[in-house]
């Protein structure tokens, strides 16, 4: 399977110089929530949320143990903070209830944070199945940001300025439609294209993923507007995302990494983009770049056939979610 070859786009934001971050205490008075604290970008994110005085830091993890690890260290910066663990594993959709249970301990959540995502991106990286059905990166970065969106919406909306970001990816600007395009025109679903093991291709499924999740965002800016929704890429860095990796050296490898070695940028700047976004006051954005609103790049996205597209695999997903948790749709109205 060939890489996709890299849009200007991608080198544009990565190599433009970013804005500061945000100062001073932008998170007074909010009750945030973060998925994905616990390693590389959400894990820089939180040492800089954590100095806007958060009214509360809220880390939903799949290992307490580690969570309570970057609870404490930031304690010790920051004695004031406030905090808590709870228990999430996306890979887990049961784990969804009890966290959602535990969290009504708070009386709203201001600020929700997707930003947990795997990146099983390799070639020798086989289709493998959640105990809940689905491809393991359909659930973790597609349908597990959303379903824990909807899960959250009645304590989204008890805040005055509820706000969910998401983390996407620049990922998505080189996805491939075609198994979205062939399931539309087989008359199929979209949703069981993607967790059909006999359909399932890497390298492609993390910009894949990444796509769906832009479709997912872009919807919810037109069906939940009484939220504010930001899909915000964080850019490349050097994380644990590609933990699964396991380099067999060629000369093909050697230059993918001296090509990520020279186009990272550091964790903290990464990070930096879900701070600008969370200090951002002015409401739903499409995408969020170099530190700024943004819209996505991705032309598939705005041709006929990506509007069509966007349009019923969201409602394919909001069927699927419902499933999930009966309910949790009640908010989202299609019609407009
Ligand atoms: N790094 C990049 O270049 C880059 C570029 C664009 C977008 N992004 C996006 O940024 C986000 C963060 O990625 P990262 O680079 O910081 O990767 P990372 O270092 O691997 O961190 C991923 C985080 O997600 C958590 N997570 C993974 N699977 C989970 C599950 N089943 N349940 C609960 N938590 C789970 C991990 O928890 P554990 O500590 O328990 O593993 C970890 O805290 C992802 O959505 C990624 O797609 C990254």
């Amino acid at each position: 399977m060939p890489t996709p070859s890299i849009p200007w786009s991608i080198y544009r934001d990565l190599w433009t110089p970013m804005p500061a971050g945000p100062k001073g205490p932008y998170l007074a008075g909010k009750i945030v929530v973060i998925t994905g604290a616990t390693s590389g970008i959400g894990l820089e994110a939180i040492k800089q949320l954590a100095k806007a005085s958060p009214e509360q830091l809220i880390l939903a993890a799949r290992s307490i143990e580690a969570g309570e690890k970057v609870l404490n260290d930031l304690k010790k910066a920051h004695p004031n903070i406030k905090g808590k663990v709870i228990y999430l594993d996306l890979m887990k959709l049961e784990s969804f209830k009890s966290f959602v249970e535990e969290l009504k301990a708070f009386d709203r959540v201001d600020l929700l944070i997707n930003n947990a995502g795997i990146n099983p991106m390799f070639e020798e990286a086989p289709y493998k199945s959640t105990e809940d059905g689905y491809e393991r990166t359909f659930q973790v970065n597609v349908l597990a940001p959303l379903l824990l969106t909807l899960m959250l919406v009645p304590q989204l909306t008890k805040s005055s300025e509820p706000k969910v970001i998401y983390s996407g990816s620049d990922g998505h600007l080189v996805a491939d439609s075609d198994l979205i395009e062939t399931s539309i025109s087989n008359n199929e679903s979209i949703v069981k294209a993607y967790n059909d093991a006999g359909k399932y291709q890497n390298p492609k499924r993390y910009f894949e993923s990444k796509l769906l999740l832009q479709m997912t965002t872009r919807s919810l800016i037109k069906y939940l507007p009484s939220i504010s929704t930001i899909n915000v890429n964080p850019g490349l860095a050097m994380t644990n995302l590609g933990r699964e990796w396991v380099p067999i050296i060629t000369f093909e490898t050697f230059r993918t990494i001296v090509w990520v070695m020279f186009n990272t940028r550091t964790v903290g700047k990464a990070a930096r983009n879900l701070t600008s976004a969370a200090a951002w006051q002015g409401g739903s954005q499409d995408y969020w770049t170099g530190g700024v609103p943004a819209a996505s790049e991705n032309l598939y996205l705005y041709s006929g056939k990506g509007v069509k597209a966007t349009q019923q695999f969201f409602e394919e997903m909001l069927e699927e979610v419902e499933k999930i948790s009966p309910g949790c749709t009640s908010d989202i109205s299609l019609k407009q």
